[in-house]
C-alpha cells in the first residue's frame, strides 16, 4: 500500500553519487530561486549527506544570504569526530560564506538546555515559522534527524521547535528538530541510500497494514512539500510508491 500523500515525491537515482550531485543540484537552485533576503538550510547529520555537502562547496551559490543550521546534532564537543555540524563544517561551511548556527555545547551545560537555547535560535531565524528547506537522512530504523523509534521526542509538544531527546539504544542524548517545525517546513529533502535502508523505507513509504509506523514516515502530511532522493539500492523493496527514475 502506497499512501505518499501527493505533495511527496520519489526519485530513484541509480547510485549514491549521482544522488549527492542530484541534492546538490537542487539545494543550489532552490537557494538562487528563492526571492527572499535569507535563505534557511537546515543541513543533515550522518555519512549520507557527505558527498553532497563535497559538491556544494565545489559549486557556486549565493551562500551569502543562507542561513544554515542542523536538523539534528550529537550531545558532544563541537569538534568531537562524532559532531554533525564538525562534519558539515569541515566539508562545507568552512568553505562558504553562509552563516552557520550551531547549537552550544559546553561540560557544564544540560542537553535540554542547549535544545531550548537553539530552539531560541532557530525562532529567530524562522519569524514565520518555516524552514525553506530542510535535508534529512534515514535510518536503517526509520529514524530521521534524531528522531528514533520509541523516544520522548516523537511526542514533543506542538509548540517546540527543537529538544533533547535520549537515545537508550545510543545511551545518548541527541538534540532535534521536532515533527512541528519540521512538517511546517517548506520543503524537507530526504537523501537516502544504500541496501540497509531499503527494508525501512518500503515501511516507511509503503506501510502494511497493522506495521509499525517509522519515524521517518511522521514528516509526511504536514505543509512541507518533501522530496525523497534515494538510490536503486534503497529503493529495491518498493513496489507501490509512484517514483521517477533519474540517471
Ligand atoms: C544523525 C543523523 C541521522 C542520520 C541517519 C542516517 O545524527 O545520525 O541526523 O538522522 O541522518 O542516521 O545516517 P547515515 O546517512 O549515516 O546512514
Amino acid at each position: 500500500m502506497s499512501v505518499v500523500p501527493p505533495n511527496s515525491d520519489v526519485i530513484v537515482y541509480p547510485d549514491s553519487q549521482r544522488l549527492s550531485s542530484a541534492a546538490a543540484d537542487l539545494i543550489v537552485g532552490e537557494i538562487e530561486a528563492s526571492p527572499k533576503d535569507r535563505f534557511s538550510l537546515g543541513l543533515a547529520g550522518g555519512s549520507t549527506p557527505a558527498d553532497t555537502y563535497r559538491v556544494l562547496a565545489d559549486g557556486d551559490a549565493d551562500w551569502r544570504k543562507v542561513d544554515a543550521w542542523l536538523s539534528d546534532e550529537r550531545w558532544v564537543p563541537h569538534d568531537h569526530e562524532d559532531s554533525n555540524g564538525r562534519l558539515a563544517a569541515r566539508l562545507l561551511m568552512d568553505d562558504v560564506p553562509a552563516t552557520f548556527v550551531r547549537p552550544r555545547w559546553a561540560p557544564w551545560l544540560y542537553a535540554a538546555d542547549a535544545a531550548a537555547h537553539y530552539e531560541a535560535e532557530l525562532r529567530r531565524l524562522h519569524p514565520d515559522g518555516r524552514a525553506d528547506l530542510i535535508m534529512l537522512g534515514m535510518g536503517d530504523d526509520g529514524h530521521t534527524a534524531s528522531l528514533f523509534p520509541g523516544t520522548a521526542a516523537l511526542d514533543a509538544p506542538d509548540h517546540r521547535w527543537f529538544v533533547s531527546n535520549f537515545v537508550p539504544n545510543l545511551d545518548a542524548d541527541r538534540l532535534t528538530a521536532t515533527y512541528s517545525f519540521l512538517r511546517a517546513a517548506r520543503h524537507v529533502l530526504f537523501l537516502v541510500a544504500g541496501p540497509g535502508k531499503a527494508a525501512a523505507l518500503r515501511q516507511v513509504l509503503e506501510p502494511a497494514d497493522g506495521e509499525t509506523t517509522l519515524p521517518a514516515r511522521g514528516v509526511i502530511g504536514g505543509d512541507a512539500r518533501v522530496t525523497w532522493l534515494v538510490d536503486e539500492a534503497a529503493a529495491a523493496e518498493l513496489v507501490a510508491t509512484p517514483s521517477r527514475r533519474a540517471d
